[in-house]
This record gives C-alpha cells, structure tokens and sequence, in this order.
C-alpha cells in the first residue's frame, strides 16, 4: 500500500520566495481520486479508492457530458425574462450532468510542515457545498461555489507521512441560470508558514496620493504569531520593487500601536509609472517579518499605481483622465474546457477581447478565478468583480438565497480581502437583477449593507449593483444607495432615472444582449425581438434581440452622447454554456447565442462592430454577410460594413453600389420614436448598410475612404468554390511544456483558392503525436451535441477551434485534421 501510495502522489511546489523555509505554496495538482458514488466511508482514513478515476485538478466533472435533455430540467416561469407560466426549460444550464454528488480524494505529503509551523488549504473554488475532510476529521464547509475559502489545518495535519484529503461536493438542480460547472474546477494550494507570518490575503496596499512628481503608498500588513512572542521583538521590512525589479523604496516598522496584529508602512515612489489598460505598468511589494533578527515570513504584494474618481455629472476619471468602460460580460465558463480553470484559455479571451478594444470585464455573476485577475493586471483590462446573482429573494428553488443570511458577508468580504490590491480591479458589484429589487422594505437596506461591506473592507473603490427594475429600484432608494446605479438595459430609461438619482452617473451595467450565431443570415433582413428558427439559430445580420434588450447601437449613443453615462458591460463578450434565449423550451439548444465571440472563440460579425468603435488604434473594414449564396441569385441579399472609416464604397463584380456614409445627424433625442427603431435609424450613425443589394456570384470589394474622402483601405470577399481542403492556424506557434499550457488551433474548411466555404458541416478528425494530446473541440454551434472532448467535430458554417494540451516534455506537438473528401492537413506547435 505505501508503496503504491507513493508512486502515486506527484507534488508541485510552487515557492513564491526565495525563502521557502519560511513560507511555501504547494500546488496540489496531480493525482486525485474521483467518484461520482457517495458514502460517509469516503473521508476516512486508509479508505481503497483505488477504483476510482485518476484525475488531475482543476476538474468539471460535468463537461464530458454527454447532453440530456433530462439534466437539470427546470420547470420554471422566468420572472425576469417576461415569463409568466412554467415552461419547461431544458437547456438553460447547458444540458451537462453537473447536478448530484462527487468526491475527490487526495494522499499527499508536506516535507515542510514540521512540529511548530502552521498551514492552511486554500481552495480557488470548488462547485459547490464543499465539505472538507483532512486525515479523516471534517476540516469545514463552504457552500457558495464561486467563491475561494481557506481552512486552518495545523492541527489536523502529520508532518511526517502521507496525508488523506477528502472533499464532497454537491450541486443541486434548480441552482443556476448558466452552466455552473462541477467540481474541484479552480486550483487548490497548502501554504505553510511559520508560526509567526502573515496571513492569507493579509495586506492590504493603497495609493493615496498620486502625482507626477511622486505617489504615496501605504501599506498595512497583518501578522499571526503565537502568545509567547514579545510584540517589541516584531519587525517588518518592506520594499518597494518597480516594474524592473529595482528596490525604489523602503521602510522598517514595528508593531501598530492602536492593533497589536497590524504594521503600518508608507512610502514615497518617485516618478510613478502609472498602472493603466494602455500601461499595466506592475510595483511589488516585498515584505519580511523578523522577529528580532530572524526572518520569519516573507509575503510580495504585486500592485499598481493607479487612481479612479466618479465625478458627479462629468463621469469616470482613471489617472485623471476621462474614460469609459467598453466592457463585456463574460460568464466564468471557457466553452469546451468547461469551468476547469486554465491560464492559456483565459489569456487568449483576454487577448481577443483586447483587439476588439474591449478595457473591461464584469465576472457576471460571481467571483471570478485568480488567474483571470492576474492576467488582467498584467495584461491591462479593468474588472468589475461581482458576488451574487440572488441575496434574499429566491429566483431559483435552490439558489443564493438559501445561504444568504448566514453566508453574504463572509462571502463578500473573501472576496474583496482576496483582490483589493490588484489594479485592474476597479469597482466591486454587489449583486445582479436581485429580486430584492421589488422590496420596499429591504431592497435598500441590503444594498446598503453589502455596499457598507466593500467600503469597510476597502475604501478605494466605488461599488454598484446591476438593477433591472428602474421604476422600483427609483422608488424605493436602492438606486439612490449605490455609489455608482448600475442599469441593465433600458437605456431609453437613462435621462429619467439620471435627474432623479443624486450621484448624476449612470452605468449600463449590462446591455445589448443582442443574438446572433456565426455564419447566419435570416432574410429579409429586419429588427426583430425574440425571433426563433427552425434551425434554432439567430441572424448574424444583429439585427435581432431579446423583449428586454436591443442593438449595440442603442447603447452606444447614450454614452457617446452624455458624460453622465460612463459606459456598459454588453451581455456577453463569450457565448456560454446554458440559456439558449430565445430557445428557452428549443431542446438541443443548450448555449447561448448572446456572445461577440461564440464559444469556440471565433469572432462572430458583431465583433467588427464593436471593433470598429472601441479599437481607436486599429482600422476595422468588415463586409457582412459571406458571398457564397447559390439559389439566392438575383434576390435582394444586403450588404453591412462595419468600418472604423466614416465612409465607403461598395462594389459587386466592379459595378459600384453607391457610397455610404456614417449618419452624426443621428442622435438619441431624434431617434427614439419606434419608427426610428424599427427602420435601424440610430444603427445608421454606426454601421454602413446597402440594404437593396442583390446577390450574383463573385466578387465584393469595399473601399472605405477617410473623412478627405480620400481611399485609404480596400477589403474583398468571393464565392467560393467547392470544398476543398481544410487549413488550420494556431493562436501561438510556442507554448509551455508544463502539462497545461494550451494551443488553440482555428480550422477552416476552404476552397481551393483559400476561401472560406461558409456553409461546410464536415466532420473533422484529429490525430496528435508527439509532446501533447488533443484537449478539446468547439464549433461554436449552440445546438451540437457533440462531447466537447472527443477528437472529432463537425465544423459550424466552415468553421471550429481545436485545442491541444502539452505534455512536460519539451518538443513538438503534431496535430493533424482529416474529412470525407477534404485534403487533410497538419501542424506543428512548439513545446519549451
Ligand atoms: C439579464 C441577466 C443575465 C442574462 C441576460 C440575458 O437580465 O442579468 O444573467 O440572463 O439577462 O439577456
């Protein structure tokens, strides 16, 4: 048994200082046990686990699949969405068997931990209602999935010899609006410290004082450590290190007088470089801990200098300078990968969204993962972190609101402990579309009190919440409580709610939920609300919404149009997996159709739209829809061009359709009527529409011409021909040989000139040799019940992501896509 025990337990140790005596972070990653079986026996000690799956964490149990209708089908009128009777809703969490109880199991040593050291066990997240067993004896219990906790488990750990972990977990049907994901899904770390040391999440840094010339940084450290230890003998060292790793300043200082477990440091930084999305400029700070002359803990607390200010009327101010948020929402799931967290799939959103000139992120509707913050800090996107989607009032039999009362603050304020001091974390958001909303008694209360919260954990930054219900929220003050009122749609709503409201700031918190699904075109071509098709898609034309929502353009001239609206989240920058509105009762329509991106990453058109507006740094020139229309000859098939140029020329076969031009006579107050909308009046400030042309085999070329009416940029697309080959291209040519890291590798089936044949469905299949394996697919279909996993996929409209994992070897990887009657094709990826 030892012997087996020993061969299986890998240990990752991940040091975060160069004194790893004093303080270490082991990555517990490698070698779990995994059931889906449940028995009170599984926690304890020398338990035979040895039929169990081997897993690695993070893990979702649920992602393998397969599709049912029958999982988590809820039967439910959705009060938010207009519903007014029980419908029966089978996608709406993403039709994966997530529901019930899983186990993990894990044995594992820590040479480190030693008679007089402590350790704690951090868990990122874990969905969800994870009970925590250590050598057998319950260590505690964290209901909310979402969220990341950690336990003391100094005493219930042996130094020498294997330790048994045990984590149950359940999830519960009728919990959730989305794909909740299941399991150990985020990482899970031990630290082990010295008995005097600085706690989990236990500094908290500010910039007070920013100017040219210098910023003033402040820093308050916590610290743990044993009765006997005189508080004269405790010391902290700290220094400032800049982006270069140059000490810039330093400080030495002893315990607080006013709390005996708290150092209180300031320091002057010369010249700041200034943390912005442009800039993500990132200082450290490194503390040690002495008690007397022996170091005892040493903790960095990586942050940016950076100030934001909401000025009534006038609007946001980060560095002092005027901005708006160009934000997304994104739902925490990564498409195919599920909710297993992983660095390379989120910094590939982040760089995607990047392009698109996207600067923000709503982790819609929870906490979101570490790595995402972090990647956010050093790649330079804002975040807007939030915590709840239901507090006291139930929107689902098994939501939120079973754990409210008992669990918000200590949720909450994990939260902000966890990422005050990360400078692309710029306001905190309370909750989202809570049906508290309609409560006169405590709809304003509980905002208050969770704002109250934030404020007391962190004085820095503003906290808003998403409201849906205007009237009520206008009403009963809960509107009037947030320092900042964040409104989910209705933006025609905005001047009212704006001169009732004291802060005189507005934020579209959510917006849009526009539909559309790569690669679909619906004729004619006209605005419709909830328009639903025997193919269960919507129109990529985006020209079609939800009974509460409305088009890119609807939102953009409130913001373009008043300081006071200091900019949006727009629902989703992702798709997602779960509600496939307008498909609510549509089986297989299991994803969402709302996303920019769709859910194999692939830009659908609205991502040129946005694009167009939010990048100021790149041109955009997109032509919409594709030009490969057999049957359709001689049929009115429009043409959109989503430019960052005020206006262009449209050619079909060298004949010129006319020039277009962007309309700024459009503004909100001569567009509001309903003729306006439905005649895409506001659209026309933003978007270039040939509305009349016809379709004939060929050619179309764009010329967009710059505001001299000078031609400065040229686009064509052609029919393509048949089927010929597939192509494939890779998101980075060199990845990490970490046994993690991750290739995301577009396939396009193409004629054989290379153009994109937008209709094909082929299957693909794919073989991997060499240093990697196949990880997973996506289509970015929202009705393909395709196990994500399975190296094989039929690609959507021409088009699928392939993603291949590499192994700890350096080398290559060799991934190879064959079909039916397509030139099979390969590529190399590097491994380092
Ligand atoms: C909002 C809600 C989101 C999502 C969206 C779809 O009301 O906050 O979670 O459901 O609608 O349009």
């Amino acid at each position: 048994m030892r012997r087996i025990i020993t061969l299986l337990i890998t240990i990752i140790s991940i040091s975060t200082s160069l004194y790893a005596q004093q303080r270490e972070e082991i990555l517990l990653d490698r070698g779990w046990r995994f059931t889906r079986d449940d028995s009170e026996a599984f926690s304890s000690v020398g338990f035979d686990d040895s039929t169990w799956q081997s897993v690695s964490v993070p893990h979702d149990w649920a992602i393998y699949g397969p599709f049912s209708i029958h999982n988590d089908r809820q039967n439910v009128a959705i009060a938010q969405d207009g519903q007014k009777e029980a419908l029966e809703h089978a996608g709406r969490t993403g039709g994966l068997p997530f529901v019930g109880v899983g186990w993990y199991r894990l044995k594992f040593e820590v040479p480190s931990f030693a008679e007089g050291r402590r350790a704690e066990i951090l868990f990122d997240g874990a969905m969800s209602q994870a009970h925590l067993y250590v050598n057998g004896k319950e260590v505690g219990y964290w209901p909310y999935g979402y969220n990341s906790f950690h336990f003391d488990i100094t005493d219930y750990l042996v130094a020498d010899g294997v330790n048994e972990l045990a984590v149950r977990l359940e999830n519960e049907n009728e919990s959730s609006r989305w794909y909740p994901g299941a399991g150990i899904y985020r990482n899970v770390y031990v630290v082990v410290t010295d008995d005097v040391h600085i706690p989990m999440w236990g500094t908290q840094l500010t910039t007070p004082r920013i100017t040219k010339e210098f910023a003033e940084v402040a820093l308050r450290t916590k610290v743990n450590y044993p009765e006997s230890i005189s508080v004269d003998a405790l010391r902290i060292v700290t220094e400032i290190h800049n982006p270069r790793g140059e000490v810039v300043a330093s400080s030495e200082a002893r315990i607080s007088r006013y709390d005996q477990h708290l150092f209180e440091q300031s320091f002057d930084v010369a010249k700041p470089e200034l943390w912005s999305v442009e800039t993500p400029t990132l200082y450290s700070a490194v503390s040690k801990v002495y008690v007397d002359d022996k170091l005892k803990d040493e903790y960095t607390t990586r942050f940016g200098i950076r100030s934001i200010e909401i000025i009534p009327d006038k609007g946001m101010f980060i560095n002092g300078v005027p901005t708006k948020f160009k934000g997304v929402c994104n739902h925490h799931d990564l498409g195919p990968l599920g909710a297993a967290v992983n660095d390379a799939a989120i910094r590939r959103q982040i760089r995607i969204l990047k392009d698109m000139g996207c600067n923000a992120i709503r982790t819609s509707h929870n906490m979101p993962a570490p790595e995402l913050v972090e990647a956010c800090d050093e790649m330079g996107m804002m975040l807007m972190l939030e915590s709840f989607d239901e507090w006291r009032t139930p929107k689902l039999a098994n939501g939120y609101h079973k754990y409210f009362d008992e669990w918000a603050e200590r949720d909450l304020v994990n939260l902000v402990h966890h990422y005050r001091n990360n400078p692309s974390v710029v306001i905190w958001c309370i909750g989202n579309e809570v049906p508290d909303q309609g409560d006169v008694i405590w709809g304003a209360k509980l905002s208050r009190m969770l704002q109250d919260i934030c404020h007391r954990e962190d004085p820095t930054r503003p906290v808003t919440q998403g409201m849906d219900q205007p009237h009520n929220v206008v009403y009963n003050n809960m509107a009037a409580t947030m320092d900042v009122a964040g409104f989910n749609y209705r933006p025609h709503l905005y001047p009212d709610d704006y001169l009732r409201l004291p802060q005189q700031i507005i934020l579209g918190s959510e917006t849009a939920s526009t539909v559309s699904s790569r690669g679909v075109y619906k004729f004619p071509v006209e605005r419709r609300a909830m328009a639903t098709y025997d193919d269960h898609q919507s129109s990529s034309y985006d020209v079609e919404h939800c009974s509460w929502s409305n088009l890119p353009e609807d939102d953009w001239i409130w913001h373009d149009d008043f300081d006071w609206a200091i900019g949006e989240f727009v629902w989703t920058g992702f798709d997602y997996l779960g509600e496939p509105t307008p498909y609510y009762t549509n089986w297989p329509s299991h994803s969402s159709l709302f996303g920019i991106i769709d859910l194999a990453g692939l830009p659908k058109d609205r991502y040129y739209l946005y694009r167009s507006k939010w990048n100021t740094d790149d041109a955009t020139l997109h032509i919409l829809p594709h030009w490969t229309w057999r049957g359709r000859e001689g049929e009115i098939t429009p043409i959109f061009v989503y430019t960052s140029y005020p206006s262009a020329e449209l050619f079909i076969n060298g004949v010129s359709q006319g020039i277009q031009s962007k309309d700024l006579s459009v503004t909100y107050d001569n567009s509001l009527d309903e003729e306006s909308t439905r005649s895409l009046k506001r659209q026309r400030r933003y978007r270039l529409m040939w509305m009349d042309t016809r379709y004939e085999p060929g050619e179309v070329r764009v010329v967009a011409y710059n505001a001299d009416g000078e031609a400065v940029a040229e686009k064509v697309m052609r029919t393509a021909g048949a089927p010929h080959h597939i192509e494939l291209s890779v998101d980075r040519e060199t990845i990490a040989a970490n046994g993690r890291d991750l290739a995301f590798v577009t396939v396009r089936v193409v004629d054989k000139d290379g153009n994109l044949c937008p209709d094909a469905q082929h299957e693909i299949h794919y073989s991997v040799a060499g240093e990697g394996h196949y990880r997973a697919g996506a289509s970015g279909n929202p009705i393909s019940l395709e196990p994500f996993h399975l190296p094989r996929m039929k690609v959507f409209n021409g088009m699928m992501t392939a993603i291949v994992e590499s192994s700890e070897t350096p080398g290559e990887i060799r991934l190879t896509a064959r079909a039916k009657g397509l030139k099979s094709a390969k590529i190399v990826i590097k491994t380092e």
